[in-house]
């Protein structure tokens, strides 16, 4: 079977080095794997992004480009990829309209993601309904384009089953012809979930401990001075603790087959330099260093890719709007077939009726 993949991200924020492992980067590799038959989406979920920002639609418009920047920074491609804008493709919201029907309120408010996220916000007693039914409109954002694969963060796992359902709902109330989408989630397990600078939460914008892909070499020299790691670990011949410890976590997601001969050949591999700090004699400096020479090896190019690009945004401009313009097709097309299955094709069958 042909792959269609469609994944995307709220314009809340710049990118950081957790969507980076967690998504981004998978999504680089899936695309220079399509196969001919193979379609890959990537959406700029700013319709979704307003479901918690409806008094703040300036702060939507202004991270629209720079994710736009971090997607075009990390290598996805628009000459494999379709890139688009959420908004610019008015056919979900006319199938989010109908995939409303298929879903209860309270199946919606037991949704784990939702529930935590509703927590998080602190909406009290006022969460706005187009919050509460966003696995609704991402249901109509995978369907539209009869994605089998999503590339996400494992926290969307939960949203990702409740497309799942309402699939099965549609397709058994009235013509099986949509796919249930499959999660693809990071092989390597310490991507999953990549802790903030400060060892607490996942990396996150609001809680200001994140390093971006946008982020200056000095900017992530800095931050990596400030990580947390093991607090007991004081003197450098003191034994370190790695359960926990933010550095760590962090190599365990970055380093890879040639970061250690190029940057720290006294060492073979991850597990000899855990042993050693494990040990002691090994100060939390040095495998700073490491971490940030590691990190701001994989990070230049990236940096320098959207530097070039922020040069001509209105290059980045054309780039969503073109794929806009192509995803629009699909998804129109896609909704006629979707209104035939549901019977509330009129025209189509009045005319029909005529010849
Ligand atoms: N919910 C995703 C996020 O939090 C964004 C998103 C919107 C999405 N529609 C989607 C992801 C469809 C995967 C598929 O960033």
């Amino acid at each position: 079977m042909s792959k269609i993949i469609l994944t995307g991200d709220r314009p809340t924020g710049k990118l950081h080095i957790g969507h980076y492992v967690g998504s981004l980067k998978n999504r680089v590799q899936m695309q220079n794997n399509l196969q001919p038959d193979d379609k890959m989406y990537v959406m700029i979920a700013d319709s979704q992004a307003m479901t918690d920002n409806a008094g703040n639609i300036q702060k939507v418009r202004d991270n629209l480009i720079e994710v736009a920047l971090d997607y075009l920074a990390v290598g996805l491609d628009p000459s494999k990829v379709t890139i688009f804008i959420q908004s610019e493709v008015p056919e979900l919201t006319e199938f989010t309209y109908y995939y409303m029907n298929l879903v209860t309120v309270s199946r919606l408010q037991r949704n784990p993601t939702v529930k935590s996220e509703i927590q998080q916000k602190e909406f009290g007693r006022s969460i706005p309904a187009g919050f509460l039914t966003y696995p609704v409109s991402q249901t109509a954002d995978i369907t539209a384009f009869n994605a089998n694969l999503v590339p996400v963060g494992e926290d969307q796992l939960a949203v990702l089953e409740q497309s799942r359902e309402i699939v099965r709902t549609f397709n058994s109330l009235y013509a099986p012809i949509l796919v249930e989408p499959e999660a693809v989630l990071p092989s390597n397990k310490s991507c999953l979930r990549l802790p903030g600078l400060d060892g607490k939460a996942k990396m996150s914008k609001s809680l200001g401990n994140a390093i971006y892909l946008s982020d200056s070499p000095d900017d992530v020299k800095t931050k990596i001075n400030k990580m947390y790691t093991d607090p007991n670990h004081i003197k450098v011949s003191d034994p370190g603790k790695i359960e926990g410890n933010t550095v760590f976590l962090y190599l365990d997601a970055f380093v890879n087959d040639t970061s250690f001969e190029e940057f720290l050949p006294e060492y073979k591999n991850l597990d000899e330099l855990k042993d050693h700090y494990r040990k002691g004699g090994l100060g939390d400096i040095k495998v700073k260093k490491f971490l940030f020479d590691v990190l701001n090896k994989e990070l230049t190019p990236i940096r320098e890719r959207r530097q070039k690009f922020a040069q001509n945004l209105d290059a980045v401009y054309k780039i969503l709007f073109d794929g806009s313009d192509k995803a629009r097709a699909v998804a129109h097309e896609n909704l006629l077939k979707f209104k035939h299955a549901m019977n509330i094709d009129y025209r189509a069958e009045f005319y029909k009726n005529k010849k």
